[in-house]
């Protein structure tokens, strides 16, 4: 690396996020447990939605056993809405691990921490660096995006291999007395100042240090290259409540998108009529059926277009019927929760 402001650069940022840092709930601690949930979390989610959902589980999962031991669904639903629900799980089976080959301690070296379930190599320097005072990367986009116009780096970031360019850079930049404060400034920086568009090069605290605004076009890094196309998915989705007032849901399988959650019958479109479809599939007696929402539901690759309606039908003997306030400790997917709530 050819970048002679190394010592300015640390320096800069260090203080910048030590005075300027926003207080955070997971900033008040180094317990790694801990930081590895907040870190899990903030993954592909914005810190305004995750600071409740991390104070809900850190009251109901305080330690790794309590998270070891909890239900799925009882975990799953604490997940409820923040998407990525592998995350979850993943995070459950890696505590789960520390418990069992660590002897509940978190590994604090990259070998060990990164053989643990969901831990890829950015959570596992989030973790080292923040927790452990370790001298690691800890790089995502966001730190990619700050590298690339700090340091002039015009490799497209949308292609994996990338990314080990900028935690290269990030061993060598890295300021080893303050790991943590530097990483993490590097998020900041990214979250708060170094956007990716209209940066605010001029509150940037590491702006006489930037090799793009120097050269005058920090906006048009990172090189991201257009990722691949949206898939539609069209579906009518069935609430149907028999006469005692129970509700039909199945639970999606095992693997795959928003595996193992809960959802009201759903019948993909292409099917010539879905309502004849309930009736068979799913064995239901219709008695009466009203129009419920239509909405679309925007995943990270997938869109769902959804027409819901609301079913009375006659008591059936196959599949799972639940009461209202059953379906309540489910944990269901954030489409299914609006027309839950647009029942209630
Ligand atoms: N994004 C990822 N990790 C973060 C952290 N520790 N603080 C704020 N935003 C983050």
């Amino acid at each position: 690396m050819n970048y002679p402001y190394v010592t300015e650069f640390r320096q800069a940022l260090v203080e910048w996020f030590e005075s300027e840092k926003r207080d955070l709930p997971w900033r008040h601690t180094k317990d790694p447990y801990k930081i590895w949930v907040s870190e899990v979390m903030l993954q592909q989610t914005r810190v305004d939605t995750v600071i409740p959902y991390y104070n809900r589980f850190m009251e109901s999962f305080p330690t790794l056993e309590l998270l070891a031991e909890a239900p799925q669904e009882y975990l799953l639903k604490h997940w409820e809405g923040l998407g990525y629900y592998s995350r979850a799980r993943n995070l459950q089976a890696g505590v789960r691990e520390v418990l069992e080959n660590y002897g509940g301690i978190v590994p604090d070296n990259r070998h060990e921490i990164s053989k643990l379930k969901g831990v890829g190599p950015y959570t596992a320097g989030a973790i080292l660096s923040i927790a452990y005072d370790k001298p690691e990367h800890a790089v995502d986009g966001n730190v990619m995006r700050v590298l690339s116009r700090v340091l002039n780096i015009h490799e497209d970031i949308a292609v994996p291999k990338t990314k080990k360019i900028f935690e290269a850079a990030v061993e060598e930049l890295i300021d080893p007395k303050h790991t943590s404060s530097f990483n993490q400034g590097l998020m900041e920086l990214g979250a708060l100042i170094c956007t990716p568009t209209s940066p605010k090069c001029l509150l940037c605290p590491v702006r006489d240090y930037c090799t793009a605004y120097n050269e005058g076009e920090p906006e048009k890094l990172p090189v991201k290259s257009k990722k691949i196309k949206m898939k539609h998915l069209k579906y009518d989705v069935f609430v149907c409540e028999d006469t005692e007032g129970r509700i039909l849901m199945e639970q999606r399988p095992e693997g795959g998108l928003l595996a193992d959650m809960w959802q009201f019958p759903m019948v993909e479109q292409e099917v010539e009529d879905t309502f004849s479809t309930l009736e068979t599939t799913y064995n239901v007696q219709v008695i009466k059926q009203q129009e419920l929402l239509t909405f679309k539901h925007v995943f990270s690759h997938l869109t769902w277009h959804v027409n819901s309606y609301y079913i009375q039908s006659e008591p059936s003997l196959s599949g799972q019927w639940f009461t209202r306030e059953q379906i309540e400790q489910l944990p269901m997917p954030v489409p299914m929760l609006k027309i839950w709530n647009s029942l209630k």
